[in-house]
């Protein structure tokens, strides 16, 4: 009788000590560290609108942003939205134009005017090598 409860006192004593090292030990990985370059989800940075302003004039992030509101708005009415990586920069070039021209006609209305179609082109020309 003694010998059993002094071996029950130590398996209570050997669980307790490992369940505190066990708590011990996922306390100590909590801690995580976020690092943000991007804006929202987009993951549009700063060196994207760097690479387009040296190659097609000066633009800011939120003009690539509002170029991807944009094209996510306008451009998967007919179709579904492609990926910018869908496309190299050449083809964007001539397939954005084209793609105006239906989207207005559609609309019998002017729905992507020019300031617009230049914002979704410089969006997919950033973003199509990603
Ligand atoms: C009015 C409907 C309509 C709208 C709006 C529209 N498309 Fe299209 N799109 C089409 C049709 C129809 C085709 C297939 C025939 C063709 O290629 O002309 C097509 C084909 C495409 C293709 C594949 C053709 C190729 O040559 O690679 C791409 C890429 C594309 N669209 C992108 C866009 C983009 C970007 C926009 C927004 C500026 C857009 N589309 C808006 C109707 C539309």
């Amino acid at each position: 009788m003694k010998y059993l409860s002094l071996s029950l006192f130590t398996a209570l004593t050997i669980f307790i000590a490992t369940s505190c090292s066990t708590s011990k030990k996922v306390s100590t990985t909590t801690t995580t560290t976020t690092t943000t370059t991007t804006t929202k989800s987009t993951g549009i940075t700063q060196a994207d609108a760097d690479y387009i302003s040296a190659k097609m004039g000066a633009t800011t992030i939120a003009e690539l942003t509002e170029g991807n509101t944009i094209y996510t708005a306008e451009c998967g009415v007919c179709h579904g939205l492609k990926k910018p990586s869908a496309r190299t920069e050449d083809e964007w070039k001539s397939v954005v134009p084209r793609m105006v021209v239906k989207a207005n006609a559609k609309a019998g209305k002017t729905q992507i005017n020019s300031k617009q179609e230049a914002m979704i082109l410089k969006y997919l020309v950033a973003m199509c090598n990603k």
